[in-house]
């Protein structure tokens, strides 16, 4: 079997790690073997690089050069090994999250970014889409902030941008939910 590499993204409070789950279990009933994974994170040196990225404070040039060096060792050990296998990658975030948040969040040079995105792509991007505002009701609801989870409505519809731009750039990579939705139906569309 072919390794299909698929990525999960959306603004903060879009809803899409409940949904990685349901992919994960519906793929291994069809017989395929799944990574799950996540970024920044999944593997040690990518999770204690998390760490520092959620809790310490740092400007946008350090936040993304902490992101690709995350990454760089997350594909290395985990991304790619697991696609050689032919397993299906579902990994919650990944590149575009770095143009959405350090881009159009933070307002980074898109230019440096294409620069440093020397990864690869994912095969399928699912990206989960609410406006800022329910995502906002939602994460009000939620456990204690993190540094991005605390920005404010003007930051997270930028992010929102930044992903309809990127969306809109790779269009046969993208695939948009309406995440306003009831959480079934937006599973239902989803598989
Ligand atoms: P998130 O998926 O929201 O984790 P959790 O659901 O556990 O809070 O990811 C953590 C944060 O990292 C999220 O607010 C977005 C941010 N992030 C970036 O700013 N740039 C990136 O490239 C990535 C992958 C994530």
């Amino acid at each position: 079997m072919q390794g299909l590499f698929i990525t999960f993204e959306g603004i903060d409070g879009a809803g899409k790690s409940s949904h990685i789950d349901t992919l994960a279990q519906a793929l291994r009933a069809a017989g395929r073997q799944v990574t799950l994974t996540r970024e920044p994170g999944g593997t040690p040196l990518a999770e204690k690089l998390r760490a520092m990225l959620l809790h310490d404070a740092m400007d946008a040039l350090t936040e993304t050069l902490l992101v690709f060096a995350a990454r760089r060792d997350h594909l290395r050990v985990v991304i790619e090994p697991a696609l050689a296998r032919g397993d299906v990658v579902l990994c919650d975030r990944f590149t575009d999250a770095t143009f959405a948040y350090q881009g159009a969040g933070r307002g980074f040079d898109l230019a440096v970014l294409n620069q440093l995105d020397l990864m690869r792509n994912p095969d399928l991007t699912l990206w989960f889409d609410v406006p800022p505002e329910v995502a906002a009701e939602r994460l009000a609801a939620a456990r204690t902030p993190d540094r991005f989870e605390a920005e404010g409505v003007e930051f997270f519809t930028r992010v929102a941008r930044g992903y309809a731009d990127r969306a809109a750039g790779a269009t046969q990579r993208f695939a948009r939910l309406d995440g306003a939705q009831p959480r079934a139906k937006v599973a239902a569309q989803m598989l």
